[in-house]
This record gives structure tokens, sequence and C-alpha cells, in this order.
């Protein structure tokens, strides 16, 4: 490959570093992620979350949401390395559902999710020893929303839990009211609001869990009467959108729907004509006639590349703010052309490992979330 682009010639076991890969020019970097593309052959699965801006999401093989992106990991046997484009929450599930027989690699360590920040397991499992003073934790369902780190979702595994994405949250809610009275749902408040709503259980039987206030901020009468306990985590993306955000887009466009993803609070959920997971959203608009209005309450990169897939539509971002996820935005040209490179020159940088005990029990909770119809 003829390229001008000074990075580190391959010295054996030395990984490329990042640093040259910044001056790159962009078609530089394009040449090289296609080189090492063609060196990798089928030993490589790029999977691409669809919140990925356009430059980086047209190299993955497969992209999808959260649980279709499950589901590819876990049959990915065919593959030596999946390289994720996404955030870290979502390459360490492909690690753990592919069983550790493939590498994952995640191109830059920092793309993370601020709403699986928003819990970690110790204060995960102070809230459990709370709950367990004032009711039966044998009658409580835990489940964690998939934006969650691999020890949240085993704790889940070990406590007879289960995990959920966007698209399969009140299955999974179905699946745990069937088996234990109460539900305590995290990080995401809004995601399990929403859907326990769609179940018909009442607002005055959730809720919010604050982790920083003693028994979560409620009286002991409050939990006992509970059925659902609400973590208090959310989506810097999604909080931006309003229930004004719906009411001035039906007076600009009064024929027009509005299609919102269910992280987005009641308020806006209520407000909207439908509600959906990334995956659902495209799938809606893909099949929708010509000449159809969308007001679309999701990242911004997916909502401009609907727009410009679908010129005979007209196609609208519900926010007059920018609404983007910056940590899926970390993923970017040169850290992929990096990624690559370095497993290319078999120098493999940023591989997403799970502890095995984790993992193990981590893997049972998100294997009852596949299972789950
Ligand atoms: P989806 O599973 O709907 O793609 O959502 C993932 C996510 O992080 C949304 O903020
Ligand atoms: Fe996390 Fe929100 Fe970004 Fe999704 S959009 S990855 S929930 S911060």
């Amino acid at each position: 490959m003829t390229t001008t682009c000074k990075a580190p010639s391959a010295t054996g076991v030395v990984p490329l570093r990042f640093e040259p890969y910044r001056d790159c020019s962009e078609s530089e970097l394009r040449a090289r992620i296609l080189a090492a593309k063609r060196d990798l052959g089928d030993s490589l699965l790029i999977l691409g979350h669809h919140y990925q801006q356009d430059e980086v999401i047209q190299y993955a093989d497969l992209r999808g949401d959260s649980y279709k992106l499950s589901q590819l990991a876990s049959k990915s046997q065919a593959c030596r390395a999946i390289v994720f484009c996404g955030v870290h929450f979502m390459a360490e599930t492909a690690d753990i559902l592919s069983r550790g027989e493939v590498a994952v690699y995640l191109p830059d360590l920092t793309a993370g999710c601020s709403m699986a920040d928003m819990a970690d397991l110790e204060s995960v499992e102070a809230a459990w020893e709370d709950l367990a003073e004032w009711i039966d934790p044998a009658e409580v369902m835990p489940v964690t929303y998939i934006n969650s780190a691999a020890d949240l979702k085993a704790f889940c595994g070990r406590h007879g839990g289960i995990v959920c994405t966007s698209s399969n949250a009140r299955a999974v809610l179905d699946w745990s009211f069937a088996r234990r009275r109460r539900v305590l749902f995290f990080p995401d408040q809004h995601l399990g609001r929403n859907t326990a709503r769609t179940l018909g259980i009442p607002l005055d039987q959730m809720r919010v869990w604050n982790p920083r206030e003693p028994l979560g901020g409620n009286t002991p009468e409050q939990i006992t009467a509970s059925r659902v306990l609400l973590w208090k985590g959310h989506c810097s993306v999604h909080q931006m959108f309003k229930p004004e955000h719906v009411t001035r887009f039906r007076q600009r466009f009064p024929g027009g729907k509005v299609l919102v993803h269910p992280e987005c609070m009641m308020q806006v959920v209520d407000a909207a004509d439908l509600v959906g997971s990334t995956e659902f959203i495209i799938t809606t608009i893909e099949q929708a006639p010509a000449g159809s209005t969308w007001g679309v309450g999701t990242e911004l990169h997916l909502v401009n590349r609907l727009a410009h897939d679908h010129p005979d539509q007209h196609i609208h971002f519900l926010s007059p703010m920018v609404c983007m996820c910056a940590t899926m935005y970390r993923i970017d040209l040169p850290h992929l052309a990096w990624c690559l490179d370095n497993l290319a020159q078999d120098t493999p940088v940023n591989r997403i490992q799970v502890p095995a005990e984790t993992a193990n029990w981590a893997r049972i909770a998100l294997q009852r979330m596949l299972e789950v119809k």
C-alpha cells in the first residue's frame, strides 16, 4: 500500500503507537482500514452500533441495536476477532457471549456509556442488603439493562435475574413478574418506568431508588408497597428530548408521527406515536410510505443517516438541541485504523476480556435474556 502516513513500521512484537494515526489523512486511514480488512479476511468481524458515525459504520460487516449485536456475537464463532464499533458494555457483552473463543477489541477504550456508569456493583449490592431489611430478596427479580458493566450482569446471574435491552424489555419484565413479585431495575429509570407502565403497573407502585440516600430515598412503607424499584439513572442523550419538543413538532407538522427511543422520559414517550429500539426506529421508517413525516427522538447520527437514506420521507430531529452520544463518537477512523493495523500485524491492542468468574455469571443472565420470547 502506498501511503505518506508516518505510522511506525511493524517491528515484530511491538504494537504500533496510536499517535501517528491522528496525523494521517482521511484517505490514508481509509486505505489502511481496507487493507487490514483484506488481510484479515474471514478471521475478522466488525460489529457496529447504529449510533456510530457514518465514516465508521460503513466499515462494519454487521450492524444492529444492542439485542441484535448480542445475538450476532453469540453466533460469531466462525471468526477469530471481533472489532466492536460501539461502547464498552457492548464489547464486554460480545466477549461474554462469544465464550472466549473469539477475541473482542474496542478501538478506543474510553468509549463508555455515561448511563452504565450510574450503577456500580458496590451500590447495587448495598441496595440489595438495604432492601433485605424490609422485604424478602427472594421476591425481588434483579433486571439490568444491557447498558451496564459485566459485574452487574453477573450480579443478576447470581441472583436468578436477567438482562434486558430496549427491544425486549417488556418480555423480560413479563418473564420476571411470572417468577417474582417485584423487580429491581437498573440503571435506566426511564426504560424501567416506560416498560412497567405497558404492563399496567401504576406509577404509585414504582419507586425511584436513589443510591445516595438511605433506603434509596424511600420509607419502609413505600418499599413494601412497591412492585418496581427504578434505579436513579438516565441517558444523558435521551434526557434532552422534552414533551414541548413533541408539541412543537405537532404544531409544525400536523400529519407527522413522533417516533422515540424508550430511554426518553415518560412524558415524551406518552406523547409519542411509536416507541422502540434503534432497530425498531430504522425498520419503522424503512417500511413507511414515501412522503411520511417523522419527528425522531434518538441519537443525532442515526437520525441524520435516516434522513439521508430516505430522501422520499421528511425526517426531522425532534429536539432543537444537538443530542449526540459523545462516547460512541470516540470510535473514529484513526482509532479503527490503528486497531485493525495492529490486529493485522499480530500485535493486538485494546482487547476487552471479562474475568472468567464474572463472565460465567453474566452469561447466565444474558442467556436467560436471549431465551425470552
Ligand atoms: P438500542 O439497543 O436501542 O440500540 O439502544 C442502545 C443505546 O445505548 C441507546 O442509547
Ligand atoms: Fe449510553 Fe446514552 Fe450513549 Fe446509549 S446514547 S450509549 S445510553 S450515553
